[in-house]
């Protein structure tokens, strides 16, 4: 029997559209849908789509983050827009200014929050009928992000640097606290929970396999040929997660 399209998927992390693939993506779902209106969630410092795709296709992007030097990274090209995506909804309503969008999506932002239920009604109300919210979001479930997740925060912060030096924590790519709260491997009780907001479910795919052993290379490879053995089994040890969800037009 054929799997209903909603189910929850497993795939290796090759296959993830997210980080320099992320701006690719969304382009082909904003034009396939001829999205206008678009909110980047947590987008402060990064925004993901690119001053010409903007202005060439006539896009209102705005860029909502909690935090104010965040969004003071970004050019001014956005509507910036500081507010804090778990707020009850009435105050996000009013934060927003009661906008509505077509696609509101966020980039490594879901990890980060203590009340993702709260958030994504939020983004549900502030959504048009037919719009899409898409979340690209790390999953813990290996054993680097769960040495992440136990350790204390300076700890965990130290061994980023030696995992990966080249990040300039203080500056665009800086590291935010993870709690991590429903972003384990994709399941039905999670499925259920976005669909008791209203949202019907388009992807929620969970990817396998990581790049944080990429400076150890014999631990890199065998990470590798691990982690087609872990997709092959289908075990739900996600690094990382697209969820699609749709508002009925
Ligand atoms: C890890 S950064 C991701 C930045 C960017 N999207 C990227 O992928 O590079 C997480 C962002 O979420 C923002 N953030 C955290 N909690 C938030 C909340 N409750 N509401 C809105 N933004 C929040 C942070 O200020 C930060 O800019």
């Amino acid at each position: 029997m054929q799997e209903p399209v909603t189910a929850p998927t497993l795939d290796l992390i090759d296959n993830f559209p997210a980080f320099d693939k992320a701006g690719a993506h969304l382009k082909e779902i904003i034009i396939e849908h001829g999205y206008k209106m678009i909110a980047d969630i947590g987008g402060g410092a990064n925004p993901m789509l690119d001053d010409e795709f903007i202005a060439n296709n006539n896009i209102h992007y705005s860029l909502i983050d909690i935090s104010r030097s965040e969004l003071l990274k970004a050019n001014s090209l956005y509507n910036k827009i500081e507010a804090d995506a778990t707020s009850n909804n009435d105050t996000f309503h009013k934060q927003i200014a009661g906008m509505k969008f077509d696609l509101i999506f966020s980039h490594m932002f879901l990890e980060h929050i203590n009340d993702p239920v709260q958030a994504h009604r939020n983004f549900y109300s502030a959504l048009n009928p037919g719009g899409r919210c898409v979340h690209y979001y790390a999953s813990p479930n290996n054993l680097p992000l769960t040495l992440n997740r136990l350790l204390p925060e300076k700890i965990s912060a130290c061994l980023v640097r030696i995992a990966q030096p080249a990040r300039d924590l203080e500056g665009s790519r800086g590291k935010f606290k993870a709690v991590y709260k429903m972003c384990g491997a994709p399941n039905r009780a999670l499925s259920a929970v976005f669909e008791e907001i209203g949202y019907t479910i388009s992807q929620h795919t969970g990817y396998i396999g990581h790049t944080y052993y990429e400076r150890f290379k014999p631990v890199a490879m065998l990470e590798r040929r691990l982690r087609k053995i872990i997709h092959k089994l289908q075990l739900p040890l996600t690094s990382n997660c697209l969820l699609i969800l749709e508002k009925r037009a």
